[in-house]
Formats: structure tokens, C-alpha cells, sequence
């Protein structure tokens, strides 16, 4: 028997009705692998914000730091800011862990119509690879003659060698470990320091791994591409900001944002490391139980991959694509009438099947 001690944050919107589904299904999987769980769940939200005035407690990365991992659901809310819920819990975790990756995988399921016309199930097998603590995200900058007509706001990116260098050297080994390629996402054309230095670091790194080759896009010929021909692409290497935007752009080719799994790694192992689907709290749909629970239930798979429970995480993946599969039960994003629940008691019903 292996025990796991979980720091869960269910979060916001359906944050909190995606993480029930995603512990049911460690529950159900991990009874079968003789792994159990201890969750110790906080309530880190906008909600507590507006409580007490702070996303988390002062000590509270303290509290999750000696956790086997993390599990979030999502946070944000109408009427906090999202800089401030966001910069007052997700990005500190991720900062405070070195979590440097933002591994993003993606496929299209068989009986999930993509929006995109070549975009086959079995062709499609993605993986985003966001740099995740620095670039474009950061805290340096400021406004000055706030209400003039000078008023001004500067925000600076923060690329280091030894950051661009750890994330592609990530991306290039798990391309190797995928036969595959590396695309990665730049913008040297318009951005005049940063990414031509991305560039050529991504280059040198590309140097030592002769088997996996390497592109270089630019990022808005990248999206188009995608969308034209997703099919092509293995491993997308991209900085913080790209990745973001790239992962939610192959999850839409994928059928939609609900279905993307996210986890954010420490590679090293000094810390624990945190995952999340890649969908927001949707405030549109929060409360109804409208919510695709696939993205928390496939980062649930990520999470006991990690945690180097890798026969269960397949199981849990394989159980995602049969019921796909089946096409019979499946939430309303996906076309369907299922709700939340109905879909995760489909997923757990295949595991035991
Ligand atoms: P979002 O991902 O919450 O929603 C975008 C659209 O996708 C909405 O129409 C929503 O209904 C739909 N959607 C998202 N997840 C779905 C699911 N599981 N099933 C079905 N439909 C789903 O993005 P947004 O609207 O830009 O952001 C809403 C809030 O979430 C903001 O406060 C934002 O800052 C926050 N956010 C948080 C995280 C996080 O905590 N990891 C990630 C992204 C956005
Ligand atoms: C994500 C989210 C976050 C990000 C936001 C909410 C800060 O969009 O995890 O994709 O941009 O990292
Ligand atoms: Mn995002």
C-alpha cells in the first residue's frame, strides 16, 4: 500500500466542481493499485479574498511545500481582479516550487468532433512544453502620472540562460523519448531581445540532442499552422506567454478547453509539483454542473504518473478514451447532455468495467 498526502485548492467556479471529480477518480483507480490518498484541502479562493482580504495565508506555501503534490482546480472570480487572485495564489505556487515546466499534453479522442477540419483522432498527439516561471510573467515594472495624459505602464520580460536552457533541454529529451520533433514558438522578428536570444539558446541545446530535430516558428505563422495542419507538430517549445496561448489553442483543436490536462513540474523533485486543468474557474458555467470534469480527471492521470504510479495513470487515460470512445455520455461542450457528475460516474464505471 502507498500513501500520498495531497495538498488539494479546489479554487473557484468550477474549480470546485472539477476537483471532486478528478479525487473520485484517484480514489476508484488507486483502490485497485493499492495507492491511497490524504487530501488536506484548503480554502484558498476569490471567496476567502473577499473574507480576509488575502487569496491564501501568509504561510501558506509553508503549508503545501512538504505534500507529494498538489492538486488545484481553478481560481478566479468576477469582481477580484485577475491579477490579483492570480498573482495571490496560482503564480506564487508555481514560483516558490521552481514548477519550470507547464507540461500541457493534448490529442484528439476518437468520437470527439474537432472543430478543425484535418484535425483526426490518433493523428493529433500533442505536447506543449511552457516555460512557466519567467518571460513575459513578471514583476518587474511599474505606472507612473497614473490619471494624466502622460501616464505610462512598463512591464518587463525576464529571460535567463539558465531558464530558456532547463526548458528546452526538457522539451528536446521528451521529444526524444517521443521519437518526435520539436517545434519552437518565437517572435524574433518583432521582439528584439528576448527572442532571438530564446532562439539561439533553444539552438545550442538542439545541438546536443543530433535525433530530435528542431523548428523554429513564429508565433502567429505557428497558430496558423496549427490550425491548418495540427497533425505536423510533436513537442511545442514555448515561452510563458506562448505557451499560454498556444495550450489553449490545441485544446481547442482538440475539441475544447475542458478537455486539457496541465501539470506545472519541478523536475528536480525539491518540491512538490502542482496540478491543474488548463481551463479557468468559467464563471459563465460555474454552479450548473455544465463543467467537462475530463481536463481535472486526465490531470489526475498526470499527477500519479508523477508520483511514478504509471500502469494507474494509463488506466485512467484509457477509461477517458473509451467512454469517449462509446460517445455516449458526455457534457454539453462536448455536445452532450451529461452532467459533471454523470461523466466522471462514466469514467469510474469503465475503470471497474
Ligand atoms: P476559462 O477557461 O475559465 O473559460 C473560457 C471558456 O471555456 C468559457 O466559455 C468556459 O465556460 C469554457 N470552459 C472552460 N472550462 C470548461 C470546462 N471544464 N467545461 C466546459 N466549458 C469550459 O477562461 P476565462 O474565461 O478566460 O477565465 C475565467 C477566470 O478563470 C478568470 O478569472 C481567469 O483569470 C481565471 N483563470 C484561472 C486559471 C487557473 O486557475 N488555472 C486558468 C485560466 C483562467
Ligand atoms: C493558465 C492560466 C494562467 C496563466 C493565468 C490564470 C494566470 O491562463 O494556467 O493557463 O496564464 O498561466
Ligand atoms: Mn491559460
Amino acid at each position: 500500500m502507498t500513501n500520498h498526502r495531497i495538498a488539494l485548492i479546489p479554487g473557484d467556479g468550477i474549480g470546485r466542481e472539477v476537483t471532486p471529480a478528478a479525487c473520485a477518480v484517484l480514489s476508484g483507480i488507486g483502490a485497485r493499485h493499492g495507492i491511497t490518498f490524504d487530501y488536506d484541502e484548503f480554502d484558498w479562493s476569490c471567496a476567502r479574498y473577499r473574507d480576509q482580504g488575502a487569496m491564501m495565508p501568509e504561510n501558506g506555501l509553508d503549508r503545501i511545500s512538504g505534500h507529494d503534490a498538489i492538486f488545484l482546480g481553478a481560481v478566479g472570480e468576477v469582481g477580484v481582479p485577475d491579477h490579483v487572485s492570480l498573482w495571490g495564489l496560482l503564480i506564487p505556487i508555481r514560483r516558490r516550487f521552481n514548477q519550470y515546466v507547464n507540461l500541457r499534453p493534448i490529442k484528439v479522442f476518437e468520437g470527439v468532433d474537432s472543430p478543425v477540419r484535418g484535425a483526426r483522432s490518433g493523428e493529433v498527439d500533442l505536447v506543449v512544453v511552457r516555460e512557466n516561471v519567467e518571460g513575459e510573467y513578471s514583476e518587474i515594472g511599474g505606472r507612473s502620472g497614473q490619471g494624466t495624459e502622460a501616464e505610462m505602464a512598463v512591464q518587463e520580460a525576464v529571460f535567463t540562460r539558465a531558464g530558456v536552457r532547463r526548458i528546452a533541454e526538457y522539451a528536446l529529451r521528451l521529444a526524444e523519448r517521443r521519437g518526435g520533433t520539436v517545434t519552437s514558438a518565437t517572435k524574433s522578428n518583432g521582439i528584439v531581445h528576448t527572442m532571438p536570444f530564446w532562439d539561439e539558446i533553444v539552438a545550442e541545446c538542439a545541438a546536443g540532442h543530433p535525433g530530435v530535430s528542431l523548428t523554429s516558428e513564429h508565433i502567429d505563422a505557428l497558430c496558423a499552422k496549427l490550425v491548418l495542419n495540427p497533425a505536423r507538430f510533436d513537442v511545442l517549445l514555448a515561452s510563458n506567454l506562448f505557451g499560454d496561448i498556444l495550450s489553449d489553442l490545441t485544446a481547442a483543436i482538440a475539441g475544447g478547453i475542458g478537455i486539457a490536462p496541465a501539470g506545472n513540474i519541478n523536475p528536480e523533485r525539491e518540491f512538490p509539483s502542482m496540478f491543474e486543468p488548463v481551463h479557468g474557474s468559467a464563471p459563465d458555467i460555474a454552479g450548473k454542473e455544465l463543467a467537462n470534469p475530463l481536463g481535472a480527471i486526465w490531470t489526475a492521470a498526470m499527477l500519479l504518473d508523477h508520483l511514478g504510479h504509471t500502469e494507474a495513470a494509463v488506466e485512467v487515460e484509457s477509461a477517458m478514451r473509451g467512454v469517449l470512445a462509446e460517445a455516449r455520455v458526455r457534457t454539453p461542450d462536448l455536445g452532450g447532455s451529461a452532467t459533471t457528475g454523470e461523466f466522471t460516474k462514466a469514467v469510474l464505471e469503465f475503470t471497474e468495467a
